[in-house]
């Protein structure tokens, strides 16, 4: 959840191996999906992805944020976040047509590439075959695996309440103190409070992030989320895929309201936030941490699921 939007206050603010810790959260919610999603799911992405060990939603999990500043990812550089024009504290809000722009916003992009996920070819085809996509109702397997790593990534950002805020580029512009350095707020929520909470992560996000998504999965299956997590996926379905992502977004920017500025922006300009903010900030992001990563192996579930029922006509069972 790394996402600096503003290259020039990255300069000032960035510290020396943040972008590692940024990617704490992103593979957290991959381990998590990868624990949770059926057999069939696991067995499908491993092979449109080409990697089938049990990091292969992990691996791809930072993807995103390695091509948004390139010459080629630049189109994606508005997927990663939703600026809700909202009045934090007192009035939290994200609303598509108003919010979204023109050149898109996280909320269009897990549409658009849900919807690339289920151009499959039809049975018997060249699922590489560039001919076939020429007419548009299919892509080949090079753009679904595209699609794929920008559906793992953008699911974990949607949950980052400052993903879906407008306030100061999403507090990149608002200075706060955390361990007496100076960092962006919208830092401190990416990484600097994850990585607190689980006492350092060095430069090994991939082994940090595994210990914490055994935990988390482990309060998920039997734990402190196992009776919540049953309303997690309420209501979402393929057939909407802007409704199930605003629900996720709206969930989110209400925590912009009551946890990022509960005081409002102003009042938290160059406070320390590494004390009592700390304190009611952590379980919030181990919360979203938590759906996010849920949310992900049941959308990615309803996806395989959908593609093999469409290619399941001459299939023989379980040849997924
Ligand atoms: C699978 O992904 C992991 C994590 O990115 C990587 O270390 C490994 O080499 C990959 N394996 C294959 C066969 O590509
Ligand atoms: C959909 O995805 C394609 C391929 O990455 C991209 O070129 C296009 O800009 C996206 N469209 C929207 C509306 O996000
Ligand atoms: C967003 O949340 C508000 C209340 O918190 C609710 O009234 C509204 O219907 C929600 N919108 C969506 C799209 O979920």
């Amino acid at each position: 959840m790394r996402l600096d939007r503003n290259l020039a206050v990255l300069g000032t603010l960035w510290l020396p191996g943040a972008a590692a810790w940024g990617s704490l959260g992103h593979i957290t919610v991959a381990y998590i999906a990868t624990d949770l999603v059926n057999d069939r799911t696991s067995a499908y992405f491993q092979d449109l992805l080409r990697n089938s060990t049990e990091h292969y939603l992990a691996g791809v999990a930072t993807w995103a944020d390695s091509i948004r500043y390139t010459k080629w990812g630049r189109f994606s550089k508005d997927f990663h976040f939703i600026d809700a024009k909202d009045d934090p504290p007192a009035y939290c809000g994200v609303d598509f047509a108003r919010d979204c722009k023109a050149e898109g916003c996280i909320v269009s992009a897990i549409q658009n590439y849900t919807t690339q996920l289920l151009l499959v070819p039809p049975p018997g085809a060249d699922a590489n075959a560039e001919t076939a996509a020429e007419a548009g109702s299919v892509l080949p397997a090079w753009r679904r695996a595209q699609a794929a790593k920008f559906v793992v990534h953008f699911v974990g950002d949607i949950h980052q309440p400052l993903h879906v805020e407008n306030v100061a580029q999403g507090g990149n512009g608002i200075h706060v103190r955390w361990e007496s350095t100076e960092l962006n707020l919208h830092h401190v929520w990416d990484s600097s409070i994850a990585e607190k909470l689980l006492g350092g992560v060095g430069r090994r996000p991939y082994e940090a992030a595994r210990r914490w998504a055994d935990d988390l999965t482990e309060q998920i299956r039997e734990g402190r989320y196992a009776a919540p997590s049953r309303l997690w996926t309420n209501g979402i379905s393929l057939d909407d895929p802007v409704a199930a992502a605003m629900s996720w977004a709206n969930e989110s920017n209400a925590l912009v309201c009551t946890h990022v500025f509960p005081e409002g922006p102003t009042a938290i300009a160059g406070q320390e936030l590494s004390g009592d903010y700390y304190e009611k900030a952590a379980p919030v992001i181990e919360l979203q941490v938590a759906k996010a990563g849920y949310r992900l192996a049941a959308w990615l579930d309803l996806i395989a699921d959908r593609v093999s029922s469409s290619a399941g006509a001459t299939q023989a069972p379980g040849e997924l």
